[in-house]
């Protein structure tokens, strides 16, 4: 019996160090510790021996006994705040380290011309209003004094909605200008007005790098009593004065709009080489900027404006192209893209 407890000993003192982990202590727990486990045995081979040997041999199982069960669990405290020291170690978080940055989306630069075209001409007292993409044919073409027939109507070749059109309004169509909502406004406000329009427009055209079949434009339209084109010149050149943060001049040469009369085209001094001659202005020292022009009196009366007491003048300009001319963009797909690689910049 002796012999045989001084074996399970050494045994299990061997086996108690080997333990890496709460499985090791599983399996040396049933096998030496359960209630069928190895020294439970030596309980039963106890009750086996005579009266003489019982004591001496109990008193060292007991003690055998003791001395491992101690071992066992001075292993398992061990094995566990090892265990925690881990779980503890993977959940440990540096409050003071710096944050990880992550991705913030930003204003599309379409968008933020936009914004700053809104606030230099709410600065003079005009209003922003928006319309319908989806427009009748009567809005987007008839009201404005381009009748079916009209030759104009080839100059901006459109997507029509394929849906029965309204006996009045005409089919629908993706609008190509933002002129609609002058009528649009004219009807719901009346004179006097001042207004801008930015807005998305549609052409069925061929892509390429300066034309794409969605855009932007800014519309204007300022209706009051004893207005003249010098109004016009004087707001434009304020607003790209303030837009390019520096002293811009404009010019105007005729041109030809069947909702204005007289129509005209606004150019303004090439930023890029100071009206000296560059391939942005193609060597004029000018870039066209906008159609514009008084109010045609078919419109005002369209829009139940009173001819007699009011005019104005209206212009339609591209944002696309100014964001382009901005920032120097020679094509335009790229803003329309979502690539971020190009986006980001701005
Ligand atoms: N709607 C015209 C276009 O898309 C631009 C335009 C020209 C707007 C003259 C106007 C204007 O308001 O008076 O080509």
């Amino acid at each position: 019996m002796q012999e045989k407890l001084s074996h399970l000993r050494t045994e299990v003192e061997s086996a108690i160090k080997s333990v890496k982990n709460s499985a090791d202590l599983e399996v040396i727990h049933n096998k030496y510790f359960s209630r069928k486990g190895e020294i439970a045995l030596m309980m039963q081979e106890l009750g086996k021996l005579s009266p003489e040997e019982k004591p001496k041999a109990g008193q060292l199982l007991n003690e055998t006994k003791k001395h491992l069960e101690a071992l066992f669990e001075e292993k398992s405290q061990k094995i566990r705040a090892d265990g925690m020291a881990a779980e503890l170690e993977k959940e440990w978080v540096d409050v003071t380290a710096p944050g990880i940055p992550y991705k913030a989306g930003h204003v599309h630069p379409i968008s933020q011309v936009q914004y700053e075209v809104e606030e230099i001409f709410s600065s003079m007292g005009f209003s922003i209003e928006d319309g319908p993409e989806v427009e009748s044919e009567y809005y987007n073409f008839e009201s404005l004094n381009i009748p079916a027939s009209h030759p104009a109507r080839d100059m901006q070749d459109t997507f029509f909605v394929d849906k029965e059109g309204d006996s009045e309004l005409g089919r629908l169509v993706l609008r190509t200008q933002t002129s609609p909502v002058q009528m649009r406004t004219m009807q719901t406000k009346g004179a006097p007005l001042r207004i801008i329009v930015p807005g998305r427009v549609f052409r069925n055209e061929a892509t390429d790098a300066s034309h794409d079949a969605t855009f932007y434009q800014v519309e204007g339209l300022l209706i009051d009593e004893n207005i003249s084109l010098a109004h016009l010149k004087g707001v434009m050149q304020e607003f790209l004065s303030k837009l390019f943060k520096k002293n811009v001049l404009v010019r105007f040469r005729p041109g030809y709009f069947p909702f204005v009369e007289p129509g005209l085209e606004m150019d303004f001094a090439c930023l890029i080489c100071n009206q000296k001659g560059c391939r942005v202005c193609k060597q004029s020292g000018w870039v066209e900027f906008m159609g514009a022009g008084m109010v045609h009196p078919n419109v005002l009366k369209a829009g139940k404006i009173d001819s007699k007491k009011y005019q104005g003048w209206a212009f339609g300009f591209g944002l696309t192209r100014l964001v382009m001319m901005k920032y120097g963009i020679t094509d335009i797909r790229l803003l329309f893209g979502a690539d971020t690689r190009f986006l980001n910049q701005f």
